[in-house]
């Protein structure tokens, strides 16, 4: 731009100097919790430093930190005592998860509480819903999970959770559990879909924190494959269409690009997961002084966000927040 052009601008300044810089704000976050049995339970996770297991009792207090803090939501993953072949510790009403959300409404009335819907913790084989063969190349068995996930779902519902978040990328979950949920008067119970999960290697942390390694195969036949864009918008489009309130790609920082094409499509809300291996790599990097954590976390965040999430869930929602404040 010439000098002209420069003082031209200056008295254009009223209108050409809005601020379009991207803000972080606590609200933006949602910060998960991995809940085992028992009590008095606060025991850190090894893969991933500075995020604990906790029993429901502990839970509570932690969550009230983070909500002094300004965190206005919670992801909740449990870890139930025993798992079997069809995930049956997954719709106990009695179970971790459906425990942990009836003391966190009782407690925090205006916390958005989401829990994730999936049979990878409860089942012995480790993988997301029931399968057909034990080979390396995995079915899964579409119409005996589907049941099981609305199931568990009407029960996170029942138990007070505002959202369910299905995670098993079984097809049509997002149809089946919205029909179970309005079947059982839960009418008021959203659904945030795990539209765009892609077969991630940043998922390994993760797997370690909930012990939900697959014992055989992999991922890859029910996940999304990292080299094809297209396929995860249609796969939102297909969670749009079953109902969905929220839509979420996951990874989030390798997948910016499919924030942001999801962002320009879509009219819902779009959630980014910010996954275990991202958030370890952050941990490394700065635990090995070779950057500090604030700053990678404030980048790394803000370009979520950048790209287009409204929401972002975050392992690092406490420290960003404390940060911001
Ligand atoms: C599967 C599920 C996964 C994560 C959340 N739910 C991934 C997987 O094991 O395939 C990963 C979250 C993370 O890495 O932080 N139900």
């Amino acid at each position: 731009m010439s000098a002209g052009n420069l003082k031209r601008l200056k008295r254009a300044r009223p209108i050409l100097n809005r601020d379009r810089r991207v803000e972080l704000e606590p609200r933006d976050f949602i910060l998960p919790y991995f809940i085992v049995e028992g009590e008095g339970v606060k025991e850190p996770i090894r893969s991933m430093p500075g995020v604990c297991r906790f029993s429901v009792d502990r839970l509570v207090e932690d969550v009230a930190e983070a909500w002094g803090l300004g965190v206005r939501s919670v992801l909740l993953f449990g870890i139930p005592g025993a798992k079997d072949g069809s995930a049956s510790a997954a719709w106990r009403q009695d179970g971790v998860v459906q425990e942990a959300v009836g003391a966190l409404k009782e407690e925090f009335a205006d916390l958005t509480v989401i829990t994730d819907v999936c049979l990878c913790a409860y089942t012995s084989h480790g993988h997301c819903g029931i399968v057909e063969n034990r080979d390396s190349e995995v079915r899964i068995d579409t119409k005996a999970t589907l049941p099981i996930l609305a199931k568990i779902a009407v029960s996170h519902g029942r138990a007070g959770a505002d959202l369910v978040a299905p995670s098993a990328m079984t097809d049509g979950q997002v149809g089946a559990i919205r029909e179970a949920l309005d079947r059982e008067g839960l009418e008021e119970v959203g659904v945030l879909a795990y539209s765009a999960k892609y077969a991630s290697n940043f998922y390994g942390p993760f797997r370690d924190a909930l012990d939900s390694a697959p014992r055989f195969g992999d991922r890859r036949s029910y996940q999304l494959d990292f080299k094809d864009p297209d396929e995860a918008i249609e796969e939102i489009e297909r969670d749009v269409d079953e109902g969905a309130e929220i839509v979420m790609v996951k990874p989030a920082l390798a997948y910016l690009d499919i924030i942001y094409r999801a962002r320009e499509k879509f009219d819902l809300p779009v959630a980014a997961y910010n996954v275990s291996g991202e958030y370890s790599l952050v941990k490394k990097l700065s635990g090995a002084k070779e950057a500090r954590e604030e700053d990678l976390v404030r980048e790394v965040l803000t370009a979520i966000k950048r790209a287009g999430a409204d929401l972002i869930i975050t392992y690092h929602a406490k420290e960003a927040s404390r940060w911001l404040g």
